[in-house]
């Protein structure tokens, strides 16, 4: 499902925020990109559908050679990527459902269809009461759940997610895992950058550790594990 080799990333003058990595994530894996603040968690995600591009190496996302891609291939590439983001990033004028519908609508799908998907997403989430309710009114684990709808209403065959729990209480963040582990649980590959090192004693997903831009352990390979 990705394949990284020899992928680094400087950002402009000069600084390495990723280094020579080599990774492989196979369908269906969960797998936490862990690390301390600056490690180059983000950056690895953003690599991964083109939010920056690699400086050197190779990245193939579901088949798709990413360094290579044209505008079409990134726009068809991202749709086949669910994202989450610590801060949620809905629309703040817009009700539930439409911050859910749109995501569908943009990519083509049929208003009516992309609201009924909406609708049972929402549902399957447990805010079908809130889906007339503007994203301000509702409070964070909440807004995170609409969020985590919206990214997978185009029926997402990886999903990326940064910090997601970064902005919840502890019960609301274990609440959210377990709402990733249910979308794993339909055969989605997901990958969850996080800081958070009690989350990984929580859940024991493969986790994959960065520090300074290099990647210096992997959980699925006994013997390199760094922590
Ligand atoms: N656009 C940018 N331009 C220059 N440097 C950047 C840019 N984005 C990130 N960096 C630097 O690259 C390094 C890695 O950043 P990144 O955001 O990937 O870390 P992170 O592991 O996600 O950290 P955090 O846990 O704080 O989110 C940091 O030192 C950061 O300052
Ligand atoms: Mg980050």
């Amino acid at each position: 499902m990705i394949h990284l080799f020899r992928v680094s990333k400087i950002y402009a003058p000069n600084y390495p925020a990723l280094v020579d990595i080599h990774l492989e994530i196979e369908k269906g894996e969960f797998v936490f990109l862990s690390g301390p603040s600056g490690a180059g968690k983000t950056t690895l995600l953003k690599l991964l559908f083109r939010g920056e591009e690699a400086t050197e190496g190779q990245i193939i996302v579901n088949g798709r050679n990413v360094t290579r891609l044209n505008g079409r291939g990134v726009a068809r590439l991202r749709q086949e990527i669910g994202l989450v983001f610590q801060e949620f990033r809905l629309l703040p004028t817009m009700t539930v459902l439409d911050n859910v519908a749109l995501a569908a609508e943009v990519v083509g799908t049929p208003v009516r269809e992309s609201r009924k998907k909406a609708f049972n997403l929402l549902r399957e989430l447990g805010l079908k009461d809130r889906h007339d309710a503007k994203p301000p009114a509702l409070s964070g684990g909440e807004q995170q759940r609409v969020a985590i709808a919206r990214a997978l209403v185009n029926d997402p065959i990886l999903v990326l997610a940064d910090e997601p729990t970064g902005n919840l209480d502890a019960e609301m963040a274990d609440e959210t895992m377990r709402l990733f582990a249910r979308i794993h649980d339909r055969g989605t590959t997901i990958v969850i950058a996080t800081h958070d090192a009690g989350l990984l004693k929580r859940f024991s997903y493969r986790a994959v550790f960065l520090q300074r831009g290099r990647l210096l352990g992997d959980s699925k390979f006994a013997g390199e594990a760094a922590t």
